[in-house]
């Protein structure tokens, strides 16, 4: 009876992570939200999920470390104590560095701060205490694999190669990350435990609906880019098909076949798109 615990599951990539997991009756799906009655109302009026009695939902602003802490107490006792599976997916995409790099955002150093700091609390802390709190649990369980939903902007070598200098402050945050569980891997691959940060790749989450027609016009750019280094590369992904890649490669990835500490992406390499 697996048990998958999954941080930010109220939208996107994080509520698909949620339906496919809770699919099998046999697992136990636990979403951490930082609004409860909201997330528990969407589920109520899901007809696919309003019926599925394996899902439990716990309230847990990611940077807020007693909210957290009460999550994992709150977890075992619904698990009997262990847990197979965590997915750190809840994370803050920056609009404010979204479209343009360094040279953009350099007369407006006091937004810079305040995001930077934003979004290491998030991208970055956040996912520290979920795994220093939630490792205690993977150690008990029969699974043992924790995972961080990164991004291919995180990769130095995509980024020098194809001049992708936007999104610089979410890109710091997310290489991070990628740290973050390299050293998780340093400490508890003795131990057994999986640790892997996965880029979903390019996912329709509704991030871009409200941009203006400026950000439009530097977004082109961004996928002209993004069409040179992946021809096959036909637009944002479904949530479906980006998550159908991240639970195969979660499920097809062992400490023994290499994958301790990787940043890899949904499609189990370093293709981005
Ligand atoms: N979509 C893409 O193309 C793409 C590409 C690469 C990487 N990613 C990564 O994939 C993950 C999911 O992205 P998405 O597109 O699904 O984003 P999204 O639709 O914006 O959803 C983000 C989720 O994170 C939660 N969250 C944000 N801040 C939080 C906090 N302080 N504490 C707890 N939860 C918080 C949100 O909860 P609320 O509803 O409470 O705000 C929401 O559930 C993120 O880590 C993102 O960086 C996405």
């Amino acid at each position: 009876m697996p048990s998958y615990v999954i941080t930010g599951i109220s939208r996107g990539i994080g509520y698909e992570l949620l339906r496919q997991t809770s699919s099998d009756s046999q697992n136990t799906a636990i979403g951490l939200v930082r609004d409860k009655a909201a997330t528990e109302k969407k589920i109520s009026e899901d007809e696919e999920l309003k019926t599925r009695t394996n899902i439990h939902i716990l309230q847990a602003d990611i940077t807020d470390y007693a909210a957290l802490k009460a999550a994992a107490e709150e977890t075992a006792k619904i698990t009997g104590g262990a847990v197979d599976y965590v997915i750190g997916n809840a994370g803050w995409v920056s609009m404010f560095d979204n479209f343009d790099g360094f040279r953009g955002l350099a007369d407006k150093p006091e937004e810079l701060t305040k995001t930077m700091s934003l979004l290491t609390d998030i991208n970055v802390t956040g996912n520290i205490h979920l795994l220093n709190l939630f490792t205690p649990l993977l150690l008990k369980g029969e699974t043992k694999k924790a995972v961080v939903i990164t991004s291919g902007f995180a990769d130095p070598d995509f980024t020098n190669e194809w001049e992708v200098a936007v999104a610089p402050l979410y890109a710091v945050s997310k290489a991070a990350v990628n740290m973050v569980i390299a050293k998780f891997n340093a400490e508890y691959k003795k131990d057994g435990v999986l640790f892997m940060a996965i880029c979903p790749g390019m996912v329709d989450t509704g991030l871009y609906v409200n941009v203006t027609e400026e950000q439009m016009g530097k977004m082109g750019g961004l996928v002209a880019t993004f069409q040179k280094y992946s021809p096959t590369f036909a637009g944002p992904e479904t949530p479906e098909q980006s998550v159908n890649g991240i639970l195969n490669v979660i499920n097809t990835s062992s400490i023994e076949g290499g994958r301790g500490g990787v940043f890899i992406s949904h499609f189990g390499n370093k293709r981005w798109l």
